[in-house]
């Protein structure tokens, strides 16, 4: 019988960073960390279950090879005697460009196959799921502000997303600096598994990680914008200065990323209260109160010909279930 359904998903960009694996099949992270879901930006996934042959479209193009092979993968994990799928899945934004687009993929990519596949999941298990696809994509099933807990077990399934629910919602933004768009050289598997083999600095970044989780955490709670920025900047900054010590260095910043470094010093300097962060890729991305929006855009777009303005976005949800 063929089933068919399609998701929406959008990428989320971590305040406290996820990087390194203590277990790489299962993507189990050396770490937890702590999200928030941008508007906006989305992949939309429809997957057929029970078609004439796999087959796998990603923004229009049929791919193979490894990308196809991911996919299928992750599939066979919904249902290891599965029948052959389709999935075609487009983002309305740069992909492989550290802008989080695994994160919209592999959530919405859950949603649908397990769906298409008559499957209905709690959302811890479906986060867990997630996870097996890229490690962030668990972080993505929620809106607002997520906590991926590390957790313990050998399996793993006590690794998941979790939302971290406000007594209100808290108007951010995050302001996104395009300093380029074009795909990483090194992705993000290969870049964590080097810094963890050959960094002296990511242990640093280990031990101090799960601290910053929990006070920006409680920073969010509690609305404390500086407290909150601060955690972001300290673990960007110990992620990427492990990334750098890694042998041979893993480098994704360009000139342009700490001209906009640089810019949001400036900013605070001034009195708004924002902070930035930068993952596998050079562009940043600044958040701050939606009031100071505007201001940090043109502030940024005197250094960065594209800055786009993020809000908060929602939960990965079904849009089609057939
Ligand atoms: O989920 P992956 O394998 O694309 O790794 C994402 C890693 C960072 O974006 C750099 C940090 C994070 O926590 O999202």
């Amino acid at each position: 019988m063929t089933r068919q359904a399609t998701a929406i998903a959008h990428p989320n960009i971590a305040l406290v960073k996820y990087w390194g694996k203590r277990d790489r099949a299962l993507n189990l992270p050396a770490t937890s960390s702590l999200s928030v879901t941008l508007d906006r930006f989305h992949t939309r996934t429809t997957v057929t279950w029970g078609a004439a042959q796999d087959e796998i479209v990603l923004d229009g193009v049929e791919v193979e090879g490894h990308v196809a092979q991911r996919v299928l993968d992750f599939l066979d994990l919904v249902e290891p005697a599965r029948p052959p799928c389709r999935v075609v899945s487009a983002s309305n934004f740069p992909v492989a460009a550290g802008l989080a687009s695994s994160s919209s993929a592999f959530s919405a990519l859950a949603l649908a196959a397990t769906a298409a596949a008559g499957r209905s999941l709690e959302p811890a298990e479906l986060s867990v799921l997630a996870r097996r696809g890229s490690g962030s994509a668990c972080r993505s099933l929620w809106g607002g502000f997520v906590h991926w807990t590390r957790g313990e077990r050998d399996d793993g399934l006590d690794s998941h997303g979790q939302p971290v629910l406000l007594d209100e919602p808290w108007d951010l933004r995050v302001v996104v600096a395009v300093v380029h768009a074009g795909p990483k050289a090194v992705g993000s598997t290969e870049g964590m598994v080097r810094t963890r083999a050959t960094s002296p600095v990511f242990p640093v970044f280990v031990a101090e990680n799960e601290a910053l989780v929990l006070a920006g955490r409680d920073a969010l709670l509690g609305r404390d914008l500086e407290t909150l920025v601060s955690c972001m900047e300290r673990s960007t900054t110990l992620m990427h200065a492990s990334m750098l010590t890694a042998v041979p260095s893993v480098r994704y910043l360009a000139p342009g990323s700490l001209a906009v470094l640089d810019a949001v010093d400036a900013l605070r300097m001034s009195g708004v209260g924002c902070g930035w962060t930068m993952d596998a890729g050079p562009n940043v991305k600044v958040l701050c109160r939606a009031v100071d929006a505007e201001r940090v855009r043109d502030a940024l777009a005197l250094h960065i010909e594209q800055v786009l303005v993020l809000g908060i976005g929602g939960p990965a949800r079904l849009v089609e279930a057939l």
